[in-house]
């Protein structure tokens, strides 16, 4: 199987790409292939401009180049991973803009094959996301949303809570967590 795993994190000592890694050394365990894409290192431009302005009467408008590179890469992968900070109770600003831009009406109704994980890391603790139903928001807003509105196959949401804690030994289970939905991942 091929993923595409999508990191999103300004910085490259971040847990978030921690996380990334380890997950990352769990698929290759189960000898997974892996295109990796950190949105900020790789420097993908998120601003929406009117060359992204979707064609509604056209199906096969022709996006610009930097969009379409990015479609490719979605369409020779089997499953789509998204590993991203909580931030305002949504993804961040630059893969917000990734999603407005490259999933787009181009990639409609070419994507019902493919499985999407994301790996969200929130500050909060388990018992605040479940509080006010933040934690059934962001998973109704992602798997139902986001990857239902684009026809995808399967969508989940993997929660880790309490990133922010000074506890060794919750961090570091963490990244096992993460290890294991790697190794795990089918
Ligand atoms: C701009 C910003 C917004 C944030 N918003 C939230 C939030 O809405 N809910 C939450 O639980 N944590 C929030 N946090 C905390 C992040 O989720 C936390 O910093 C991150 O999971 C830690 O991973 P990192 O060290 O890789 O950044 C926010 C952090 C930042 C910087």
């Amino acid at each position: 199987m091929k993923a595409l795993v999508t990191v999103t994190h300004p910085r490259q000592n971040s847990l978030t790409h921690a996380v990334m890694n380890r997950f990352i050394e769990g698929l290759k365990q189960n000898n997974h292939e892996v295109d990796l894409l950190d949105l900020y290192h790789d420097g993908f431009n998120p601003v929406y401009t009117a060359e992204d302005e979707k064609d509604w009467i056209n199906p096969d408008k022709i996006y610009p180049p930097e969009v379409r590179k990015e479609m490719d890469r979605i369409l020779a992968a089997d499953t789509l991973v998204f590993v991203f900070p909580l931030w305002q109770y949504s993804v961040p600003s630059m893969l917000k803009g990734y999603l407005d831009k490259v999933w787009n009406l181009g990639l409609f109704g070419k994507v019902s094959n493919k499985k999407v994980l994301w790996i969200c890391l929130a500050g909060g603790d388990q018992e605040h996301m479940s509080k006010y139903k933040r934690e059934e928001m962001l998973t109704h807003y992602l798997n139902v949303a986001v990857s239902g509105y684009a026809r995808m196959q399967e969508s989940r949401v993997e929660l880790l809570c309490n990133t922010l804690s000074e506890s060794k030994e919750h961090i570091a289970s963490l990244l096992e967590r993460a290890y294991q939905l790697g190794r795990e991942y089918e």
